[in-house]
């Protein structure tokens, strides 16, 4: 599988990304390696990375707790402690073996140490290997404040092998697919195509095409000025309804990918009503998404929560709530607003 050019970093596949990865950190020299973990990857996952990493390096391993509800300061600080205990030093090199949470917080902790050392990322699941891995976006949140506080910082190389994929249950595998089909909206119509048609599709090459994609749009615009807001498509209302199902009691969690599920059939019908694409394919992506991720029921008191909710969008400029929505597949406009009646309708028409 063809190795994917970043600015700065190469993203390698499969076998040969081990090879590379013995190169790269020959080639550095660094001083020592903290592999972090969390309780999950260090049981499913690190035994086969150590199997395949190549290296004379002294080696720590750095396991954090696994979890949403851990990605905050603290947890740096128990790791920059650990590390000092240890000593790492400016030539040493952090790899992060995780989901979205222990890549974003490790290329903080790396990209902050002794004012910035190297790390890799080895994303072990679907979603941090469409999504989170690449683009740079490092970070922690500030209590429920999602990624409040980080810096844009590159990895030396990311690491893709899809062979840890068979640690996850189908849920996370179907969270991770949510991004996929985010991809094929709004740049390659046959990444959602291949999902919708074939329940068994072969995901490495749907991968590879999605990391394709988010490398052109965050090559094109790095620290989201304008066109990487297109990577949140499906996300404005699906992040409220994500966050009124965690914070709510009597509802049971979402994954990301549900709720971002939800939020692409909302969209594509506020898309319908103010952009011009079509009802017919409107209706094709409520029936894939619901036949995909099933039926999430909205109840009519779970409407006004998730309005409020939406105007915590990082999108939002001066209060006003901004959309990506989409003219027609492949064709997307970014800062699209919407009126309160039609989002409700959007709601509406999910949970008809
Ligand atoms: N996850 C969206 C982005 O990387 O910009």
């Amino acid at each position: 599988m063809e190795t994917i050019l970043a600015t700065t970093y190469p993203i390698h596949f499969n076998e040969k990304a081990y090879v590379e990865l013995a190169r790269i950190v020959k080639e550095n020299n660094y001083s020592s390696i903290f592999i972090m973990v969390d309780d999950n990857t260090l049981e499913c996952c690190y035994p086969r990375f150590i199997q395949n990493f190549q290296t004379e390096s002294p080696i720590e391993v750095i396991q954090i707790d696994a979890g949403e509800i851990h990605k905050n300061i603290e947890t740096c600080v128990g790791v920059w402690n650990a590390m000092t205990e240890l000593g790492a030093d400016r030539k040493s090199l952090v790899i992060t073996l995780g989901g979205g949470v222990l890549t974003d917080l490790g290329g903080f902790v790396a990209s902050t140490f002794k004012r910035g050392i190297d790390f890799i990322n080895i994303p072990t699941t679907l979603l941090s290997m469409v999504d989170a891995s690449v683009g740079g976006k490092t970070g922690v949140d500030l209590g429920v404040l999602k990624n409040q506080i980080g810096v844009f910082a590159n990895p030396q190389m990311v690491l893709i092998d899809p062979e840890y994929l068979h640690t996850l249950s189908s849920r996370e595998i179907r969270s991770g697919t949510a991004e996929i089909i985010k991809y094929g909206m709004t740049h390659d119509i046959h990444l959602f195509n291949e999902i919708k048609d074939n329940p068994n599709v072969n995901l490495v090459d749907l991968i590879h095409r999605s990391i394709e994609i988010k490398n052109e749009v965050v090559t094109e615009d790095p620290k989201e000025k304008g066109l990487r807001k297109v990577l949140n498509w499906g996300h404005t209302i699906g992040h409220a309804i994500e966050s009124y199902f965690l914070e709510n009691e009597h509802k049971e969690a979402l994954t990301h990918g549900e709720a971002i599920a939800i939020g692409m059939v909302c969209e594509a019908f506020i898309s319908s009503k103010t952009q011009g694409f079509s009802i017919e394919k409107t209706n094709e992506i409520k029936q894939a998404i619901t036949a995909i991720y099933g039926k999430t029921i909205i109840l009519p008191e779970d409407v006004q929560p998730i309005m409020e909710l939406l105007k915590h969008d990082k999108k939002n400029e001066s209060g006003i709530v901004k959309f990506v929505l989409l003219k027609d597949y492949e064709g997307f406009v970014i800062n699209a607003e919407a009126s309160s009646e039609l989002i409700k309708e959007s709601l509406a028409f999910y949970n008809k």
